[in-house]
């Protein structure tokens, strides 16, 4: 439970339920917008062999429930009006007819699938039209043809495919659903109509039966069984929203809706997202254009693999007790050498945009004696901040031009060293907000609300919580694009 406990006005609240890869969150919000109580448990990640990625959805069950018993231990189940749920995308959890788990979820940033993603290109003359997106191997199409060639017994038992968000939902409610913005990274969703495409799912060696109806992420799709709303006193019949992928959940977290808008999510993963109002496919430069949470909107953002990861990594590896440790010895450098530091590529696990690849890896580069771990970490921290360089430029121009400000979520949104950093390499201002680390989970829970029929301006009203503004630092700005162009050099030489 978060350890500041503000008093909950006696109102309506509206639970929102995020899936991360590293922890699950969730949150209840007030009828004003305001977090009043939060839960997390963390998710344990498995790299089986290299290249792999997989959790159980047993422990995302698990982590559901116990976050719920703590949240609603003060009875404040009984105030819920609305839920919402987001989460990690692309992953294949998979389902016999019994609703029982075939085997362990193969996750976003598993890349064992490449070679089925061209397959999957080869089999459909303009694949990529419909899906608007080049056919990656973190998508979930691939990962099923990867499952029909390597574990057929296990494909023939698929009878329903769920993303990950919607099987907390099936366990929620016994409803199979999905919504169009998660849907959008399966690559057998046709972006523009916002509904499955039959020429993809059979490319993909899917029928339509197998995958859940498609609804918009505000709709109301399900309510808590009745043992669940009894155990957490939650009034039976509360809607559960159809929900959205967590970089969308994000986005109405922050309430970046309108074209131009957006947020650089530094999480295990590292996002860049603007919002758009039209359907904009660039699958050529790896861009993802999807779907976006509400009706008519869409957005385009870059997906790099590895972003918080890129810290957690580096701190175990230097034997630091925690990040928070391994970035004071960073933020202790002095200017000069930080301009000395190596250059860090990374990609630990390949990467999407604007790479799209898998077999790309990590590395230090003009490594000397007078390295050390604090020279290391910074070193990571602004690889990473270059790499979401790469993705914000892959973005149209003329999207880029409408882009103001972006607001900053994700845990690694709680460095300010970072912070400072990501704004000075993407040279874009950057907002942080009280709440930013648990954007996804607001953003659950806004679209809970709406599912509860509460409006829309009222609900996308940004609470009066602090904030601060990280302008980008001319100073230092020419040695910067001067690191980043030979960060981008070292790519090209070790490709
Ligand atoms: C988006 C993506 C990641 C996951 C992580 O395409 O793969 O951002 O959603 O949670």
């Amino acid at each position: 439970m978060s350890s500041s406990q503000p008093s909950v006005p006696a109102a309506d609240l509206f639970l929102g339920i995020d899936l991360g890869t590293s922890e699950l969150k969730t949150v209840l919000l007030d009828d004003q917008g305001r977090v009043v109580r939060s839960a997390s448990a963390p998710l344990a990640l498995r790299h089986p062999r290299p290249g792999w990625s997989e959790q159980d959805p047993g422990d995302w069950w698990g982590a559901c429930t116990d976050c719920l018993d703590r949240l609603c231990a003060e009875g404040f189940g009984a105030r819920v009006r609305g839920i919402g749920l987001s989460g990690q995308m692309h992953g294949a959890v998979l389902l016999d007819r019994a609703r029982d788990v075939i085997r362990p979820a193969i996750l976003w940033n598993d890349t064992r699938s490449a070679a089925q993603c061209r397959t999957l290109r080869e089999s459909l003359d303009g694949f990529e039209g419909i899906a608007g997106n080049l056919a990656m191997p973190g998508f979930t199409a691939p990962k099923l043809l990867w499952l029909r060639e390597h574990a057929p017994r296990e494909f023939e038992r698929v009878d329903l495919v769920m993303l990950p968000k919607d099987y907390l939902r099936l366990r929620l409610s016994g409803e199979a659903a999905t919504d169009a913005s998660d849907a959008s990274g399966t690559l057998w969703l046709d972006i523009a109509r916002r509904d499955w495409s039959s020429a993809l799912l059979r490319a993909g060696g899917m029928r339509r039966e197998q995958v859940p109806p498609v609804l918009e992420a505000c709709a109301p799709a399900g309510a808590l069984r009745r043992e669940l709303a009894e155990r957490w006193s939650i009034p039976a019949g509360t809607p559960i929203a159809a929900g959205a992928g967590d970089n969308a959940a994000a986005a109405v977290g922050t309430g970046a809706i309108a074209p131009g808008e957006g947020f650089v999510s530094l999480g295990t993963s590292g996002v860049v997202f603007v919002a758009t109002d039209r359907y904009q496919p660039d699958p050529a430069s790896a861009l993802h254009s999807f779907c976006h949470a509400l009706p008519g909107t869409w957005h385009q953002m870059s997906v790099m693999l590895s972003a918080a990861e890129c810290l957690r990594w580096v701190t175990r590896l230097c034997g630091q007790p925690d990040e928070a440790h391994a970035l004071a010895g960073a933020a202790s450098l002095s200017p000069a050498q930080r301009a000395a530091a190596p250059l860090f590529l990374p990609y630990l696990g390949g990467e999407r945009t604007p790479h799209n690849d898998a077999l790309a890896r990590a590395m230090f580069h003009g490594l000397g004696h007078e390295h050390d771990a604090a020279a290391l970490v910074w070193s990571v921290i602004e690889g990473v901040a270059f790499g979401l360089r790469d993705g914000l430029s892959c973005m149209p121009e003329a999207l880029r031009a409408r882009i103001g400000v972006l607001d900053l979520v994700g845990g690694g949104a709680r460095s300010e060293l970072w912070a400072q950093l990501l704004a000075d390499v993407l040279e874009v201002p950057l907002r942080l907000r009280a709440d930013a680390a648990g954007g996804a989970a607001v953003g659950a829970a806004r679209l809970g609300a709406l599912a509860a029929g509460r409006a829309l301006e009222q609900v996308l009203r940004a609470p009066a919580s602090a904030q601060r503004v990280f302008e980008p630092a001319t100073e230092g700005r020419q040695a910067l694009r001067e690191r980043h162009a030979r960060f981008r050099e070292l790519y090209a030489a070790c490709r």
